[in-house]
Parts: C-alpha cells; structure tokens; sequence
C-alpha cells in the first residue's frame, strides 16, 4: 500500500485457527445516509423507511403524508426518492480517504450521481404531535437538502383533514409494546381509522407490530405483509385507493 498519512480501518475476525484481516471500505453502515442529526423514539433506520416508501404505489406528482413523522425519515426518503437524489450523496465512506483512491474519479461519480436530481415539485408533508420533533424534522430535512420539498407541523391524527382527494399516507405509529401503552396505541388506531376510512382516493400504510390493527382501525386490510423492523416482527397493513371513476 502507498506510503501515505492515510489510515486504513482494520477489522480482525478468526475462526478456529484462521485469523482474516479485512479492510473497511464503508465506515458508518451503510443504512445511514448523514443527513440525520437528531432522533426521536424508536426511529426507523432510514433504507427500512426507504423501502416502505417503495413498497407504497406513490410517484412523485401525487400527495404524500407520513401523520406520526418524529424524526421525518419517512417524509425525507419520499423525497429523496421523488427528486431522484442518490441515498450516500450526503456521506462520506472511509475509502474515500484511501491514497489508492483516485480523488478525480470520486469527484466524477458524485458529480454524476448529483446530475441525475431532478427538481420536481413534490406535495410531501409530515406530522407530529410532539411541537419538539418538528424541529427535528425540520433539521434533518435541511441537512437532507429537502427542506424547500417536505413540510413538517404540529398536528394529531384525529385533526387532520386532506386537502387533495387522492394521495398516500405512510405511518409508523406507535406499537404499544411496553405496559399499559397498548391501549393508548389503540386508541391512535381507531382514530387513524375514523379520518382515514373516508378518504377512499387515498391508498394508506401503516406499520405496526400490534398484528391485532384492523380490528381497532375497523377495516380489513387490502393486504398485509410481514416485515421485521430489526428483530420486531410487523405487519405493514396495507388500504389500497378506488380507483377514480371516468
Ligand atoms: C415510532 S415514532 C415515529 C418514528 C419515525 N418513523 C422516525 O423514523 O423518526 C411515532 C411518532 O408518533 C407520534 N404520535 C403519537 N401519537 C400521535 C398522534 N395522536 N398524532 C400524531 N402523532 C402522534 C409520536 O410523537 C412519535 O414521534
């Protein structure tokens, strides 16, 4: 290896006898994208809330709405991926500090990577009950480079009222998975169930490891598939739109 003031990461892993030097390329994992300064409770990891965004019908000329937000990662990745932004362009992986990495040939991918953004004008927006992760949001949105795309405010499930007739919400709500919370979990799905049941235009998803959920939504779902949140087994309930009538 080059004679550099370059530091190379080491990991050590031996079995039986065998002892494998391996060099870490990545540093940070690569789940995390940067942009995330501060969280609120039980934030998702921001490539599973990539994927749930995915795994919705959005595309980014419809509304999108996460209404139990916390720290935005839901809201920010829908913009990510609705201005096409590359997921690692906010971070930097250990190799880039390696002397045998030709620095021209970095600067020309993430240049390539930043040319393919594009500036569509996305109708996102996520919501909190909690005034303090707001802000939050509000932060890493910034730090995401998606701030002028995403709005954040204060707002309960039970206040909100939609201002287009089609669009898609996406919620990781509270589980209840400690003592005497499940009630209060509950309680949020009966009312998610109350304002969103109407909204016939608008596909809804919603992840819970309370496998109990259509019942307190009062609606059976679409479909239904099994996710693990980390270890967590969850469903992702899943309230597919009716399609416009001509
Ligand atoms: C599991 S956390 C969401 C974490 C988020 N996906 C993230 O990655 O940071 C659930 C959020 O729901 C919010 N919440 C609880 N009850 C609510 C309600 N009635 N209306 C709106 N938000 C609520 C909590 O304040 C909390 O921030």
């Amino acid at each position: 290896m080059p004679e550099t003031g370059a530091t190379y990461p080491l990991e050590v892993s031996i079995l039986k006898d065998v002892a494998t030097l391996t060099i870490d390329t990545t540093g940070p994992s690569l789940f995390k994208r940067g942009y995330r300064v501060a969280k609120g409770e039980a934030p998702l990891k921001e490539n599973f809330a990539a994927a749930l965004v995915l795994l919705t019908n959005w595309h980014n000329d419809l509304p999108f709405y996460d209404p139990t937000t916390g720290s935005g990662t839901i809201a920010i990745e829908a913009a990510m991926i609705g201005r096409n932004i590359a997921p690692g362009l906010h971070r930097n992986f250990a190799f880039e500090q390696f002397a045998l990495t030709p620095s021209d040939l970095l600067a020309q991918v993430r240049d390539e990577a930043a040319a393919q953004e594009n500036d569509a004008q996305l109708d996102i927006m996520g919501a909190d009950i909690n005034q303090e992760m707001v802000e939050i949001a509000n932060n890493n949105a910034h730090q995401a480079g998606v701030l002028k795309q995403v709005r954040f405010k204060q707002l309960a499930v039970k206040d909100y009222k939609p201002e287009s007739e089609r669009g898609v919400i996406v919620s990781n709500p509270p589980y209840g998975k400690r003592l005497n919370d499940i009630q209060v979990a509950r309680q949020l799905y009966k009312e998610m169930g109350e304002v969103y049941r109407p909204m016939t235009g608008w596909s809804k998803y919603i992840l819970t490891s309370d496998l109990t959920f259509e019942n307190s939504f009062g609606q059976k779902a679409t479909k239904r598939r099994k996710l693990y949140n980390g270890t967590l087994r969850t469903d992702y309930f899943q309230y597919w739109a009716q399609r416009p009538k001509h």
